[in-house]
C-alpha cells in the first residue's frame, strides 16, 4: 500500500488523520519536532490501529533531515502538511517565530518534495482566511474573498496558500489540496488520542471540558451583544474524526483522479453554525455536567459569525461531516476524563 508522510502527525488533527489513513490501509511516516505534542501519541495511535506508524523527530524546516526521511522511505506518494505553530495570541507576540516556522517548513517541504519527485500535497489551512464574510456570503463558500489577516498566524495561512499556488504554477506536476478547516473539536471515541492544549486553553471546547473537570472555575463567554440570535458568536464546530476522514478522501482523490484541477480548495465544516451559548447547553445535555459561566466583554479580533458552505467537499470529495454534536461533545468529555483520571 502507498505511504503517506504526515508532518505534525503527533498533533491533534494529525494523530486522528494518521489513525484514519492507517485504518484504510495506508502506511504512514510521521515527522514532528514534538514542539506541541508528545511522543506518547504514537502509542495511542498504535493501540487504536494495531500497528505503529513510522516516526522521525525532526523539524520540517531542516532540509537535510527532511531529505533523509524521503531517502529512507522512497515509497512516499503524498504528504499531508499539518506541522505549524497555531496559537493566534502567541503569533501576535512573536510574529517572526510564526513566519519562520510556518513559512519555512512549507518552503523546505516543497523543495524536498521536488527533489524526490513527490507531487501530492494536502495542506492544512483555515477558515480564518475569510475573516468576517459579508452577510451575503454566509454560509461561506470557497469563492468568498480572502480578507486581510487579523493575526500573523492567519497571515501565514494566506501566504502558505499563495506559496502553494505559485509553486504549482511553476511546477505542473505538483498537485495540491488546500483544506480550510472551520473549528475542529472532540476526540477519538476510544479516548486514546485527543487535544492536548498547552497551559490555559484559548479555544472554547478545551476550556469547557477543563471547567467541567474542575481545573477552571468558570468559563468566560466573550460577549453576548453580537448581532446573532442569542448575542454570542457563531462558529462551525467540526468533529476531528470527520475532519480526519476528509484527509483520506483528499489523498484518494489526488492519487486516483486524473481530472482534478492542479490546486483544489475545500471548506471543511458541517454547514451549521452554533453559538457559544448553544454549545454550552449542548455540552450539558450530552454529558450531564453543568458548566459555570459568566458573560464578559468581547475578545479583541473575534469574528461575529462564520460557518461553512461545505457542498464542494460533499460532492467532489464525497465526504460529509455528520456526527451529531452531542456525540462529539461526549467524546471531548470522555477524553478530558481520561487524561485527568476522572471516573
Ligand atoms: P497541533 O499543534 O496539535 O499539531 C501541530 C503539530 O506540528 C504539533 O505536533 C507540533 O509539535 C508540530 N510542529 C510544529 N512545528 C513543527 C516543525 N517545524 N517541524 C515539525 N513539527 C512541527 O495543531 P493542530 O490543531 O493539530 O493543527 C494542525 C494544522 O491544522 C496546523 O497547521 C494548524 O494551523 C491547522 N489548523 C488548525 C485548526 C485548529 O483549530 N486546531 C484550525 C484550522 C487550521
Ligand atoms: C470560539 C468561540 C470565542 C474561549 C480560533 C483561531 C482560528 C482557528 C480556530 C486555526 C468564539 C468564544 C472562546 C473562551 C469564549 N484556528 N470563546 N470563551 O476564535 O473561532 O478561532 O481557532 O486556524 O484561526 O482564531 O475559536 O475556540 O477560540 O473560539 O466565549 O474562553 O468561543 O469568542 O466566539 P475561533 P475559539
Amino acid at each position: 500500500m502507498a505511504r503517506i508522510l504526515v508532518t505534525g502527525g503527533t498533533g491533534y488533527i494529525g494523530s486522528h488523520t494518521t489513525v484514519e489513513l492507517m485504518q484504510q490501509g495506508y502506511d504512514v511516516t510521521i515527522v514532528d519536532n514534538l514542539s506541541n505534542s508528545s511522543i506518547d501519541v504514537i502509542d495511542g495511535i498504535a493501540a487504536i490501529v494495531g500497528r505503529r506508524p513510522e516516526f522521525a523527530n525532526i523539524d520540517c524546516g531542516n532540509f537535510v533531515d527532511l531529505d533523509n526521511v524521503f531517502k529512507t522511505y522512497p515509497d512516499i506518494v503524498g504528504v499531508i502538511h499539518f506541522a505549524a505553530s497555531k496559537a493566534v495570541g502567541e503569533s501576535v507576540e512573536k510574529p517572526l517565530l510564526y513566519y519562520r516556522n510556518n513559512i519555512g517548513s512549507l518552503v523546505t517541504l516543497l523543495e524536498v518534495m521536488a527533489e524526490h519527485d513527490v507531487s501530492n500535497i494536502v495542506f492544512s489551512s483555515s477558515c480564518t482566511v475569510y475573516g468576517q464574510p459579508d452577510a451575503n456570503h454566509l454560509p461561506v463558500d470557497e469563492t468568498a474573498p480572502i480578507q486581510k489577516a487579523l493575526s500573523p498566524y492567519g497571515n501565514t495561512k494566506q501566504i502558505n496558500e499563495e506559496i502553494i499556488c505559485d509553486q504549482a504554477h511553476a511546477n505542473k506536476s505538483l498537485h495540491a489540496t488546500i483544506l480550510r478547516y472551520f473549528n475542529p473539536i472532540g476526540a477519538h471515541p476510544s479516548a486514546l488520542i485527543g487535544e492536548l492544549p498547552n497551559g490555559v486553553p484559548q479555544n472554547l471546547l478545551p476550556f469547557i471540558t477543563q471547567t467541567a473537570a474542575g481545573l477552571r472555575q468558570e468559563l468566560k463567554v466573550f460577549g453576548n451583544d453580537y448581532n446573532t440570535p442569542d448575542g454570542s458568536c457563531i462558529r462551525d464546530y467540526i468533529y476531528v474524526v470527520d475532519l480526519a476522514k476528509a484527509h483520506v478522501k483528499a489523498v484518494e482523490r489526488m492519487l486516483n483522479c486524473n481530472e482534478r484541477e492542479q490546486v483544489e480548495i475545500f471548506n471543511l465544516g458541517t454547514g451549521n453554525g452554533l453559538s457559544v451559548l448553544t454549545l454550552i447547553n449542548e455540552f450539558e445535555a450530552a454529558t450531564g455536567v453543568k458548566i459555570p459561566y459568566s458573560i464578559v466583554g468581547r475578545r479583541e479580533g473575534d469574528i461575529e459569525q462564520v460557518w461553512a458552505e461545505p457542498k464542494k467537499a460533499n460532492t467532489v470529495l464525497g465526504w460529509k461531516a455528520d456526527t451529531p454534536i452531542r456525540e462529539v461533545l461526549a467524546s471531548a468529555w470522555k477524553w478530558e476524563k481520561h487524561i485527568r483520571n476522572i471516573k
